[in-house]
């Protein structure tokens, strides 16, 4: 069974917010993107650009890579523009009781 990972309450994270969580050796950046949370390995697939520094696109609802700028989908994980060419492991979010919580392991 997946086990849940607490992050924050849902007012902690608004609109336009992101926030890096650990998990063990994980590293997973969360994002509300215009009222929708997501959350994605915080490890740009490209060379390990550190996703939660970039540039986050709510309309879009994508990330931009801040060491040479690949942008990701967080609905998908998958690679939107070069240099980056796989998707980086997305996790699903669970809001419980206004808490966002993620499903990992
Ligand atoms: S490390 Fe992310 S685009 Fe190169």
């Amino acid at each position: 069974m997946a086990e849940l990972l607490p992050v924050c309450a849902l007012a902690e994270l608004p609109p336009g917010a992101m926030r890096l969580v650990m998990h063990g050796d994980l590293e997973i950046g969360v994002f509300n993107c215009a009222g929708s949370v997501y959350a994605i390995e915080d490890r740009c697939s490209h060379d390990d650009g550190p996703l939660v520094e970039g540039s986050l696109d709510e309309r879009a609802c994508t990330i931009e890579c801040p060491r040479h700028g690949a942008r990701f989908d967080l609905r998908t994980g998958r690679p939107l523009t070069l240099p980056a060419y796989q998707p980086v492991d997305t996790f699903p979010v669970i809001i419980d009781d206004d808490m966002i919580k993620l499903e990992v392991g």
